[in-house]
């Protein structure tokens, strides 16, 4: 089993990955399964901006695409001073696809929030 510090690393290290020449701002996320496999992602930015993809949304469909659907909890780092919270495409997207799960944000000195994805996302649209 990962421990929480481990998937904070885990995130920084996909940070290191990112592409994002426009905003500056680099993250890295690690979603973390129920039996403890780790997929990350970082954001990539494109010139066309809308196209560009949060790293947490390359993280779960990472996950998703190697056949993983379980999971216990995300950890999100970025260059930002203090830990940022997902988007709200992206917490959508969490919800659909991996259900109530715990949400730990950090800044690069660790310092860390944690929140249930449920707190994030209330009333999340759920038709299908
Ligand atoms: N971004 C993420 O990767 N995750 C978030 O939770 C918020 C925003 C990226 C998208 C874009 O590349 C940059 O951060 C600035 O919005």
């Amino acid at each position: 089993m990962a421990r929480r510090n481990e998937l904070f690393a885990a995130a920084k290290k996909a940070m290191a990955a990112s592409r994002a020449p426009f905003s500056k701002l680099k993250v890295g996320a690690a979603l973390k399964t129920r039996n403890g496999k780790i997929y990350t992602g970082c954001n990539i930015e494109a010139a066309s901006f809308g196209l560009t993809i949060c790293a947490e949304r390359v993280a779960v469909f990472s996950a998703i695409a190697s056949g993983a659907r379980k999971f216990a909890e995300i950890a999100i780092v970025s260059t930002a001073e203090e830990p940022i919270t997902p988007c709200g495409a992206c917490r959508q997207v969490l919800w659909e696809l991996c259900g109530e799960m715990k949400v730990s944000v950090y800044n690069l000195k660790g310092e860390c929030r944690s929140f249930r994805l449920a707190q994030l996302l209330p009333f999340p649209f759920e038709k299908f």
